[in-house]
């Protein structure tokens, strides 16, 4: 099969993708989500109890990201992009990532669910800036001038993930859809490859490990992101 059969692709990429450029995963044994820290500082109650804190940690994670450069995996998402620009067959990308792998590969239009790092969001007007600085618990929003409101534009435990009601309309449109580098353990987007198969899809995963959901895929093939993605696209492209 090449992407001549189908109409309009869904990639969803998570922190597998990004490994390999030195970002570690959130539940791979170098995890974040080890940490318990980590979880503690995901959350909105404590960034109203210690702003600083958080800060500090999103502030290393933006000053980490600056030093990381996309990876084969990105890259080839990118070249699937252009190759497919002009023919009848869509690709919208999808990332649980909040880093920018994707769009330094020169990927347009990631859909972003879980925020950005390199973007701040005031709690006062709701607006959101770019952000490729650190923020401080004195930082003043462009918008409105408020002091102290900024935070990173991330979406943490028990926020509503970004940009749903596109997804779900690219999810209920596509025919293919390619999971790349996430684990299935968190949703939504643990659930986007059931509704892309109730809908019809034929349907991709492309991990390290199986996932929890590798049985409901039509197609799975495990190894390093770097190897089996640009395998994956280069068939998908010109056929096998
Ligand atoms: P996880 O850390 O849960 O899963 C990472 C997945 O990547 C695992 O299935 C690994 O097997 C795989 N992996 C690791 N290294 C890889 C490599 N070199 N090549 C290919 N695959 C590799 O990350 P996510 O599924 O992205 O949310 O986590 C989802 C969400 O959980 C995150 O976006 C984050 C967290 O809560 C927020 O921050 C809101």
């Amino acid at each position: 099969m090449n992407y001549t059969q189908f109409k309009h692709v869904v990639v969803l990429t998570g922190a597998g993708i990004s490994a390999e450029s030195g970002i570690p995963t959130f539940r791979g044994q170098d995890g974040l989500w080890t940490q318990k820290e980590m979880e503690y500082l995901a959350r909105p109650e404590t960034f109203r109890k210690d702003p600083e804190k958080v800060h500090a940690f999103y502030n290393q994670r933006r000053l980490d990201l600056k030093q990381s450069k996309p990876n084969r995996a990105h890259n080839h998402i990118a070249y699937m992009q252009d190759e497919l620009a002009g023919s009848p067959t869509r690709m919208t990308l999808v990332t649980q990532n909040v880093d920018d792998l994707h769009e330094k590969a020169g990927t347009k239009d990631v859909i972003h669910l879980h925020g950005e790092l390199n973007s701040a969001l005031c709690i006062k007007c709701q607006s959101r800036m770019i952000c490729d600085h650190d923020l401080t618990d004195q930082s003043v929003c462009k918008n409105c001038q408020s002091q102290g409101a900024l935070r990173p534009d991330i979406v943490w435990f028990g926020e509503i993930p970004y940009h749903l009601d596109e997804v779900q309309k690219a999810l209920l449109q596509c025919d293919m859809f390619v999971s790349i580098g996430t684990s299935g353990s968190v949703f939504p987007a643990a659930d986007f490859v059931n509704t892309a198969k109730q809908n019809g899809a034929f349907t991709v995963e492309l991990n390290l490990t199986p996932s929890e959901n590798a049985k409901v895929f039509d197609h799975t093939n495990y190894g390093l992101a770097s190897q089996i993605v640009p395998n994956w696209i280069d068939t998908f492209i010109h056929g096998p």
